[in-house]
C-alpha cells in the first residue's frame, strides 16, 4: 500500500470497501479551497481515465467554515490547471451526516484527522475515516498531504504530485482483490 506503516484501520475500511457497486469518496481538509478540492478533482479523473466515473459519487469538504461557498484558491486552481485539472467545487463545510452518506472520508493531515474524529457521530462513522497519505506509495519525506495556503508555488505542485500519486493508489486499491 503505502511506503510507511498504514494505518490498520484503513486496511479493513478499504477492505470492506472493495467490490462495491457504487462508491461515496469524500475528500476533506481544513480549508476545503486548496487540498480536497484538487483531491475531488483528481480523484474523478482517475475514474474517468478507466472509463467507470458513474460508480462513484466523490466531494469534498473543509473543517473550517471561513471561505464556505467560494471556488477554491486562486493558486491552487492554476496550479490544477496546468496539469489539465479544471476546479469548480463551492466550499461546504463537513457535516455529521457526511458520516452517513460516505463510505469513506478522507483526511489531508493530521489536524483534519483529529477534527474529523471529533465530529464523527459513532464508532461506526469514526471507522469510515482513513489518513491520505495511507495511499502515498511515491519516495516522499511527507506522511499527510502539506497545507499550502502559506507557501509559494511549490507548495502547491508538491500537494498535486502527493495527490496524484496518492488517488492512483486509492482507486488501485479500492477496485482490485
Ligand atoms: P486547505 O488550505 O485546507 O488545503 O483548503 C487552507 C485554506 C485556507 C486556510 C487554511 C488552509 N485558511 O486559514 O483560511
Amino acid at each position: 500500500m503505502a511506503n510507511h506503516d498504514v494505518n490498520p484501520n484503513t486496511i479493513r475500511l478499504i477492505n470492506s470497501l472493495k467490490g462495491k457497486e457504487k462508491l461515496k469518496v469524500l475528500f476533506v481538509c481544513l480549508g476545503n479551497i486548496c487540498r480536497s478540492p484538487a483531491a475531488e478533482e483528481v480523484f474523478r479523473q482517475v475514474t474517468v481515465a478507466h472509463g467507470h466515473p458513474d460508480a462513484w459519487t466523490i466531494d469534498s469538504a473543509g473543517t473550517g467554515r471561513w471561505h464556505i461557498g467560494q471556488l477554491p484558491d486562486n493558486r491552487m486552481r492554476i496550479h490544477a490547471r496546468h496539469r489539465g485539472y479544471e476546479l469548480t467545487h463551492h466550499c461546504r463545510q463537513v457535516t455529521e451526516s457526511d458520516f452517513d452518506t460516505f463510505d469513506i472520508i478522507i483526511g489531508m493531515d493530521a489536524g483534519n484527522l483529529s477534527d474529523l474524529h471529533a465530529i464523527a457521530p459513532s464508532p461506526e462513522a469514526e471507522a469510515k475515516i482513513a489518513p491520505m497519505a495511507d495511499f502515498i506509495t511515491m519516495a516522499t519525506r511527507y506522511d499527510h498531504i502539506p497545507d499550502p495556503y502559506y507557501e509559494g508555488a511549490e507548495g502547491f505542485e508538491l500537494v498535486l504530485d502527493l495527490l496524484e500519486d496518492a488517488c492512483q493508489n486509492l482507486y488501485r486499491q479500492l477496485t482490485t482483490d
